[in-house]
């Protein structure tokens, strides 16, 4: 009979065993990590430094960026004790869609290079947890690869290009692909100066240096990849002339995206999409207002996950105000900042009926590939799922503003 000890010590090393056999399998790495930081760094450790700057960087001096973490930290949850929760739902509605959570997939461009698998690889994550990818025209495949690749719920994130017919165009293949809602960003009238990228000669194509070279070499898992499966393009745009001359992202979007577009544009959209209309990058009320006249059956309050105006507020201020504004007719999305599941609860009690997640996604994919995106995912909902338990809240529809305590953020900063 073998002792007790002798057992446990048999069975901790044909564990630990297993755990170095999985070791080698792609996306290992990130499994291990416990939370969106560290996915992050170990992101920042696995992909070139110009690349991992274009995912993580914000406009100018990056205070929007900072002030949409700040913010949510400095909300405080006021947990009500002995509910039973012994079962948490957090499945809900959005747009009428049916989600496990209340967590979707924002829309990220040239997310292949972060990864080869990009937006295929992100989608696929996130399906798994039983959300929406909403799929960015700027995307690294094209529409067509993704709903073969990655079949599942998706919404489609458009741009106003200059050019209506490309526009025009997009929307046909999207609804033939069977997105079932358009995102309208708004928050991109031109391009914001993206200090990092400014430095590192961020473009499209990206342009090879000696110093991008050597950013290369320094990560070969990322380059040898990438040699192999080289994802450096707008897919769905491979018929306009792309990077003709154009020696920064800014010179890209300021000569593909259409400055003047304004709210008659919408009713032209309508016009052109008969689905569900979303408006991503509202931080005012008052545009909330004017977007749900326009049509629109959501509003992202969003500020580009501080890549835009820099000193915007975050969206998590913004939130209740817009909230208050157009929640009756309207559903109240929210993104940017959001690296905790008890964000998404914040998010939730102030009215949002869902958030996306950017970066934290992302971040995952570059750390280990679709494993790691779908690392990313499970951290996130694991959070929401513990702290709805804690704060004794079993069900979505549970979650409302008296869970929260302390001043909202935006009071904060505007109190005489
Ligand atoms: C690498 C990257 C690419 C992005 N590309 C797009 C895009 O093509 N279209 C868009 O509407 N938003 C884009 N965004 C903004 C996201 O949709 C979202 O608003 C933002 O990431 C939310 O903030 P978070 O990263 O803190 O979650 C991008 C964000 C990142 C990080």
């Amino acid at each position: 009979m073998p002792s007790a000890f002798a057992r446990l010590l048999s069975e901790q090393l044909s564990d630990e065993l297993g755990r170095l056999r999985r070791g080698r399998r792609p996306g290992a790495a990130a499994e291990k990590c416990v939370n969106i930081a560290e996915l992050r760094e170990l992101a920042r450790r696995t992909i070139p430094a110009s690349v991992f700057d274009y995912i993580d960087g914000g406009a100018n001096d990056e205070r929007t960026l900072r002030r949409n973490t700040l913010d949510f930290s400095d909300l405080e949850i006021s947990p009500r004790v002995l509910v039973d929760v012994s079962s948490i739902d957090l499945s809900t509605t959005v747009l009428g869609q049916p989600v496990a959570v209340p967590i979707l997939g924002a829309p990220t461009g040239l997310t292949g290079l972060a990864h080869p698998l990009g937006e295929v690889g992100v989608a696929r994550a996130v399906h798994a947890a039983g959300s929406i990818y909403t799929l960015s025209a700027s995307s690294s495949y094209t529409i067509e690869e993704v709903a073969e690749r990655a079949p599942g719920p998706t919404w489609f994130q458009l741009y106003m290009w200059r050019d209506r017919g490309f526009v025009r165009e997009l929307l046909e293949r999207a609804r033939a692909a069977g997105h079932r809602a358009l995102v309208l960003t708004v928050d991109v009238p031109v391009s914001a100066g993206r200090e990092r990228d400014i430095r590192n000669g961020f473009g499209i194509p990206p342009r090879v240096s000696v110093r991008t070279i050597r950013q290369g070499l320094a990560r070969p898992g990322w380059s040898v990849r990438f040699l192999r499966d080289p994802r450096i393009e707008i897919a769905n745009a491979s018929g306009l002339p792309q990077g003709e001359g154009a020696r920064s992202m800014v010179e890209f979007v300021n000569r593909q995206f259409d400055a003047s577009a304004s709210w008659n544009d919408i009713a032209w959209l309508r016009e052109v999409w008969d689905g569900p209309v979303a408006i991503k990058g509202i931080l005012r009320p008052d545009d909330a207002e004017q977007g749900v006249r326009a049509g629109a059956s959501a509003i992202v309050v969003s500020n580009h996950g501080g890549r835009q105006l820099d000193g915007a507020p975050s969206a998590i201020a913004a939130l209740p105000g817009i909230v208050a504004a157009v929640g009756g007719d309207a559903e109240v999305l929210l993104d940017s900042g959001v690296r905790r599941g008890s964000d998404v609860l914040k998010a939730l009690a102030l009215g949002a009926r869902a958030c996306l997640v950017g970066r934290a996604a992302v971040f995952g994919l570059a750390a280990g590939g679709q494993p790691g995106a779908e690392r990313a995912m499970k951290l996130l909902v694991d959070e929401l799922r513990t702290a709805m338990a804690l704060a004794g809240l079993p069900r979505v529809a549970d979650v409302d503003a008296s869970c929260l305590v302390g001043r909202m953020p935006a009071e904060e900063r505007t109190a005489p």
